[in-house]
């Protein structure tokens, strides 16, 4: 029942009516309870990312947060990996998450605007702008993910990172097919199943997108596809954030619940 008690809060009529679970999906005082990045997220940023960016000059560089969310990432753990930077563009396709970042994460090199990678007319202003493009936990969403990094491409100036996070396959993806098939479930959450990404069913696996953004123009600087165990600090965070969470597969560790799924790290230049 707890899922519908906090779908009740959001409005059923809307969940009825929803085409697009994803959009229902992304609340941006859920994400920004989460103060730190979860662990595999972390590690990330404090190993190969700082590792990529610790000796460069950023002087008048401008650096974009593509996906950026409630945007405490882009202030907590990208702007400080670039202390001489111009400024970051931090970039979302949902207007409430863009309004939500500038009330509660703003800062004084942070631009917040709302913006649709998979759309080139949406990105094209900034384009052969981008000194380095960050974009964390939010590829598996697109439809297209070749014409996503293409985009990515376009945007990079000669020589720039992109710094990719997103998730191959995941438990979670395992319960949205599994409630779809549900009757008790499916009434309200029509739609769940086709945010499932392919690279889940068709099991891709880190190579697939080496491969993918190696065509496009990148030379890959970093992968690494491994499994992950993200821990939530309690269960009520979790069943809110991952909403449907809570139907099983919450494997524990010292009590607290998981989250478990291969992660794809993907350090690539533009040549
Ligand atoms: C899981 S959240 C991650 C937020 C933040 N990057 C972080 O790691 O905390 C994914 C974000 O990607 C955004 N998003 C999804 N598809 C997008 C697209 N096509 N273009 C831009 N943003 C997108 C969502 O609105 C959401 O805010």
């Amino acid at each position: 029942m707890l899922l519908l008690r906090r779908f009740q809060k959001v409005d059923l009529n809307l969940i009825r009516s929803s085409k697009d679970f994803s959009t229902l999906y992304m609340d941006p005082s859920l994400y920004n309870t989460l103060e730190k990045p979860t662990t595999s997220v972390g590690q990330f940023f404090s190993g190969p990312v700082s590792k990529t960016f610790s000796n460069m000059d950023t002087q008048d560089q401008v650096v974009m947060d593509m996906g950026c969310g409630p945007g405490n990432i882009t202030t907590k753990s990208i702007v400080p990996l670039f202390p001489n930077l111009k400024k970051v563009l931090a970039v979302d396709i949902l207007p409430n998450m863009i309004e939500f970042a500038k009330k509660n994460n703003s800062h004084p090199k942070v631009d917040y605007s709302v913006g649709d990678i998979s759309q080139w007319s949406s990105v094209e202003k900034w384009g052969g702008e981008i000194s380095n493009f960050f974009s964390i936990q939010v590829f598996h969403w697109l439809k297209d993910q070749k014409e996503g990094f293409r985009h990515v491409h376009q945007l990079l100036k000669p020589g720039g990172y992109a710094v990719f996070f997103f998730v191959l396959q995941s438990t979670f993806f395992d319960m949205c097919s599994e409630i779809e098939s549900k009757s008790k479930w499916s009434e309200y959450l029509k739609d769940v199943n086709s945010s499932v990404p392919m690279s889940h069913t068709e099991n891709y696996q880190p190579e697939y997108y080496a491969d993918m953004v190696t065509e496009i123009g990148f030379k890959i600087e970093y992968y690494n596809g491994d499994m992950k165990t993200d821990v939530f600090a309690s269960d009520s965070l979790y069943r809110d954030l991952f909403l449907i969470a809570h139907l099983k597969r919450n494997r524990r560790i010292n009590g607290l619940p998981t989250q478990e799924g291969r992660m794809l790290e993907l350090i690539a230049r533009k040549i």
